[in-house]
């Protein structure tokens, strides 16, 4: 086989798992639930609940994939003892693609919203253009083509020159965009609202169910248990560490939630809007609240609207590059495919599954399993379900199945990183019974809500 790519640096892996982590998640949820359930309290226990359970998941999904270099089926088949654990590999390798199939959906409704406000601005936008842009047939399919064709070419340039390369340009190009956004909405009259939802802390609020929406944010915001943190840990040289990538990870999502929030939420505010949550806060409420300021200062909100909406597109796609290259990387190693077959292959099981998902707000609309349309269904069994499965599981093989020192060799990067073998102990404590403890935890809060 053909020598695996690898990342250029530590630096370039934490982007390109940051790039993967921030995403969606964090710009249309994370607001909303932080306001809903007990502002700056809830943001304490988010923290806490990446700090104790979602960093060791991650790093426990990361040294598998560092430990076997290779793609999540190939990982269970190098470091498995026994072949059972070919169902995790495959599990792993089906969850990315179908997030892919549905964010590339939602992704591609960004990328209309950036041409409208490109073009034309949202001068013309009622409250009914949303619901009928997405139930048309073709509008939304075209454009989910066109993000899912651009996550594409990203792949099919490799890891280097195509992931590391288009990470490094776009995470810091985001950051600067959505704090220009942060000024700016944080000097609208009445903006002061919105930083009082985000950050009023209410500490009743935090309830069971407040504490396990924190780890259901945590969980799909660092991307846990869908196999991207594996696959991209498999291109991680032996001398990079470990703990350093999760920890930095963690806290480059959690600060792009933060500013997230205080990009959209004051403006939300200053309109009189109450804020909700999905799609309808960014694609319903922002177009109006530009449609609104149109009036007023035309230039600047028409400017505004296109930088949102083009860091939109850039988050997305930072994430959706990462859930193509699982399935591509699997191909590549284990099917004997070239790069182009797999990102071949890949999109077309993607458009496929995406286009229909995009057809079930229209056309499709009756076709309903267990009682959801395909994009909702698609989107909440990823999320609590697959999600969580593939996290208990992997974080179990880590904690349980695989030999200790193995697991302390690659989280101290063969010894030589002092403060990782320091906090080894705790890692590994939390790794084989708080993390398997608390995702079951989110299961069954899952399964009974
Ligand atoms: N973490 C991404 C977001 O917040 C979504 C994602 C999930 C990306 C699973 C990769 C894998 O939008």
């Amino acid at each position: 086989m053909a020598d695996r790519e690898h990342f250029g640096s530590n630096l370039t892996v934490i982007l390109a798992m940051a790039g993967s982590a921030i995403g969606l998640g964090n710009i249309w949820r994370f607001p909303y639930i932080a306001g809903k359930y007990g502002g700056a309290a809830f943001i304490l226990v988010y923290i806490a609940a990446c700090i104790f359970i979602s960093v060791p998941i991650f790093i426990a999904e990361a040294t598998i994939g560092r430990r076997s270099h290779s793609n999540c089926f190939g990982a269970m088949k190098k470091l498995a003892p026994s072949p059972r654990w070919k169902w995790l590999g495959i599990l792993t390798v089906i969850t990315p693609i179908v997030i892919l199939s549905y964010y590339s959906v939602v992704g591609g409704w960004s990328v209309n919203y950036f041409m409208v406000s490109l073009v034309s601005g949202f001068s013309a936008y009622g409250d009914s253009s949303f619901a009928s842009f997405i139930g048309s047939a073709s509008r939304p399919i075209v454009f989910h083509t066109i993000f899912l064709g651009i996550t594409a070419l990203i792949v099919m340039k490799g890891i280097k020159s195509g992931i590391e390369k288009f990470n490094k340009v776009s995470l810091p190009l985001l950051f600067v965009m959505m704090l220009l956004i942060m000024v700016y909405s944080l000097m609208l009259p009445g903006a002061k609202e919105g930083v009082k939802y985000l950050l009023n802390p209410d500490f009743h609020s935090i309830t069971p169910s407040a504490i396990a929406a924190a780890l259901g944010q945590s969980f799909f915001s660092l991307s846990l248990g869908a196999g991207t943190v594996l696959t991209y840990a498999s291109y991680m040289k032996k001398q990079e560490n470990i703990l350093a990538t999760g920890v930095g990870t963690a806290m480059g999502d959690l600060l792009f939630a933060l500013i997230a929030g205080f990009a959209i939420l004051p403006a939300v505010f200053s309109a009189g809007i109450s804020p909700g949550e999905g799609p309808g806060l960014i694609f319903e409420t922002l177009p109006y609240i530009f449609s609104r300021m149109g009036m007023e200062v035309p230039f600047l909100s028409r400017l505004i609207s296109i930088v949102f909406f083009f860091s939109i597109v850039m988050a997305a796609l930072t994430s959706s590059i990462s859930q193509f290259e699982v399935g591509v990387s699997y191909l590549v190693d284990e099917k004997g495919c070239s790069r182009r077959q797999a990102v071949y292959i890949v999109f077309l099981f993607a458009w496929f599954l995406g286009a229909i998902c995009s057809l079930s707000f229209g056309t499709l609309s009756e076709i309903k399993l267990a009682g959801r349309t395909v994009f909702e269904f698609c989107d909440q069994l990823t999320s609590n379900f697959l999600m969580p499965l593939g996290s208990i599981l992997l974080v179990i093989f880590v904690g349980w199945v695989m030999k200790k020192a193995d697991v302390r060799d690659e989280f101290t990067g063969v010894g030589t990183q002092t403060l990782s073998g320091r906090l080894f102990g705790v890692f590994y404590f939390l790794m084989r019974y708080l993390a398997p403890i608390a995702i079951l935890v989110i299961f069954i809060t899952n399964l009974v809500m």
